[in-house]
């Protein structure tokens, strides 16, 4: 057993979905969030950005003593991934296995369509990815940049976001996809909106199944708080670079409670 906190980063509060299943599914685990506000968005950055802020991050959260590392953000996943696993010792999880490995299990045609930011689509992690475990998959990939900025102006249920996604979706129609891979933390929130253009169509978002992949994990170290720290619930704590009531409002949306960000300089 290991009461230590498992701290979890993305480039906003897009990766409060991943810590959400989080607490559904291990309720007596303590979360350390940090979200880079202040350099979001991370899917328009280069690689080497990219990764600079990883390592930034990552050290921040290992100052809270934290027994394992969650990338809740596909970008970082497709680029820094494997620099922190190869520079870090401790167990560290990204968003991308566990969603290649859901859209594998979910699809019948094994024809697969990834949608990310750029640079995760430009890193082809997922193609590369899908393709190791099923070989015959057909995977058709797009960017959906506008994706991000919609979703941060609360254009959620709105007309302009139904227009640009059939854009960007029409060519997984064409391909005949029968499963979409949401390469991307904020694309959750406009679920209801793709499944309108894509009906039929399995949507995988990697929150869920990363939850079970660091449940697994926790499980086969022997490391999970299999009782509440203190016997009190666990408290967890929520920090961001840069606070902005745009922030709260989404982050309220996605967890379904209000939380109280505390303003960090990782850097
Ligand atoms: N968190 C990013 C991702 O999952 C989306 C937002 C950004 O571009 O930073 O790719």
């Amino acid at each position: 057993m290991d009461k230590r906190p498992i701290g979890i980063f993305d480039s906003g509060v897009g990766g409060l979905t991943v810590a959400k299943e989080v607490m559904n599914l291990l309720p007596n685990e303590t979360i350390i969030y940090l979200g880079d506000t202040a350099n979001l968005p991370y899917g328009d950055k280069s690689a080497e950005i990219v990764q600079r802020y990883s390592v930034d991050n990552t050290e921040f959260l290992l100052k809270h003593d934290i027994k394992l590392l969650v990338v809740a953000c596909n970008t970082a996943s497709s680029v820094a991934l494997e620099h922190l696993k190869s520079s870090y010792q401790l167990p560290i999880v990204g968003v991308i296995e566990p969603a290649v490995k859901g859209a594998i299990f979910a699809t019948r045609n094994k024809k697969i369509g990834v949608i990310g930011t750029n640079r995760t689509i430009k890193s082809n992690v997922y193609p590369d990815m899908l393709k190791a475990m099923e070989p015959e998959c057909q995977i058709s990939s797009r960017p959906c940049p506008l994706f991000v900025p919609l979703i941060e102006e609360f254009f959620i249920d709105h007309e302009a976001t139904r227009l640009i996604a059939v854009e960007y979706l029409k060519e997984f129609k064409e391909q005949g996809s029968d499963t979409l891979i949401l390469g991307c933390t904020h694309y959750p929130l406009i679920k209801d909106i793709i499944a309108e253009i894509l009906p039929g169509v399995k949507l995988v978002d990697s929150a869920l199944s990363t939850a079970r992949d660091i449940y697994s994990l926790l499980d086969s170290h022997q490391m999970l708080a299999l009782t509440p720290r203190d016997g009190k619930p666990p408290a967890h704590r929520f920090f961001a670079t840069d606070i902005t009531p745009k922030l709260n409002d989404l982050a309220n949306r996605i967890l379904g409670m209000k939380i109280d960000f505390e303003e960090v300089s990782v850097k």
